[in-house]
């Protein structure tokens, strides 16, 4: 029988039905369980935000893709950061604060080696380490300077660009002396574009008239594409490529159903035409530097030259409807669900 941590409850969400698409509330049931004590080489977690994350979309749902499907009854993949309170791993002491793939759940008992890594930012918010220090602004990073690879003076295109990848994209964009055009969904969002984070020009994609406000805001073509949505944005950016373009494909918030996949408009010849590269970007294939990546970003953060903005729900039962918040364009920022 399984040691378990007396006087410790372990609340936890799981996934009760495998959607269709987008999962909703009915999908996640809330229960409660006991903690386990470590075993060898094992560390046990308390943890403190989860995160919500689109691609989770991708991990409840029977279609292929770069991870298995979470199993029906298991608790929901998600990164997370907490504080370890056990330990049996060399590694890892009472008290450090670390991030991973530690599920929706109170209590996260994992080996020491699948923890991504300790979080040194202490003089900073720690659900930080979720977004602009976690996996947002790692892709931001990596995925605009290692596939988009801008030069000071081009144009940077963004999709959700006020979410919490496109706000950091802009931003460091700017940073490295480029003009951003940022697409978002609402008035309120384009202002946030504009205003905070930074953009040169900010189009509302649902206002309707997309074509002539991306001619407005790149008369001479992009040179990079953040893209994050597929659909129709992306579309009417297809038209808009500058001659040696890069279209670093990120996400598909667009496309809620992948089964069957949309047909979409054929790209070939306007890659040919203009030379253009198109290319999938995945964080997780670019792990050897997210220490740079991450040290870099903490920089900025520190110097005030980069912001952002969080979307927090309280408890467990809140997580329930948390990736629809996100296809429903309701969060306002990085979601995450605060459980301390
Ligand atoms: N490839 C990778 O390694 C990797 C890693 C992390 C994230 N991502 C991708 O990056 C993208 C952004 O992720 P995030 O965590 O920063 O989320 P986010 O942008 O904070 O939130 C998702 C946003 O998607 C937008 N959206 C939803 N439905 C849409 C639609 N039909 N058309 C256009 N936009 C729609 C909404 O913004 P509006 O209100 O503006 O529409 C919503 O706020 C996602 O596609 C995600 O899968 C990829």
């Amino acid at each position: 029988m399984t040691e378990t941590m007396p006087g410790l409850e372990n609340r936890r969400v799981i996934l009760a039905a495998r959607p269709k698409g987008v999962p909703g509330p009915e999908h996640f049931a809330v229960e409660d369980g006991p903690v386990p004590v470590p075993g060898p080489g094992q560390v046990l977690v308390r943890t403190a935000f989860w995160s919500v994350d689109p691609a989770m979309r991708g991990w409840v749902n029977d279609v292929p893709n770069y991870i298995p499907p979470v199993e029906i009854g298991a608790v929901m993949r998600s990164f997370a950061v907490g504080r370890v309170v056990a330990s049996r791993h060399p590694g890892f002491a009472e008290g450090e604060i670390v991030t991973g793939l530690f599920g929706w759940q109170r209590y996260a008992l994992v080996e020491g080696a699948t923890i991504d890594r300790k979080v040194v930012e202490t003089d900073l918010p720690q659900s930080l380490a979720l977004g602009l220090l976690g996996l947002n602004g790692v892709t931001a990073y990596l995925g605009l300077t290692r596939v988009g690879a801008p030069e000071p003076g081009q144009m940077v295109l963004v999709s959700t660009a006020a979410g919490a990848v496109g706000s950091a994209v802009g931003q460091i964009a700017k940073l490295l002396g480029c003009r951003t055009v940022g697409v978002a969904g609402g008035p309120e969002k384009t202002a946030l574009c504009r205003d905070v984070f930074g953009y040169d020009a900010a189009i509302d994609y649902k206002a309707g008239g997309l074509d002539a406000a991306l001619a407005a805001a790149c008369p001479d073509g992009w040179n990079v594409y953040f893209d994050n949505t597929c659909g129709p944005v992306s579309d009417a950016a297809l038209h808009r490529m500058a001659t040696g373009a890069r279209w670093i494909i990120c996400g598909t918030a667009a496309v809620t159903d992948w089964d069957p996949w949309p047909d979409g408009p054929r790209v070939h010849r306007a890659l040919l035409v203009k030379r253009a590269r198109m290319e999938g970007f995945l964080v997780l294939d670019h792990k050897d530097a997210y220490a740079d990546a991450i040290a870099r970003l903490a920089g900025w953060v520190r110097d005030g030259r980069i912001v952002w903005r969080e979307h927090i729900l309280d408890g467990a039962e809140a997580a329930r409807d948390a990736i629809g918040m996100l296809y429903r364009g309701e969060n306002t920022g990085k979601l995450l669900v605060r459980v301390d």
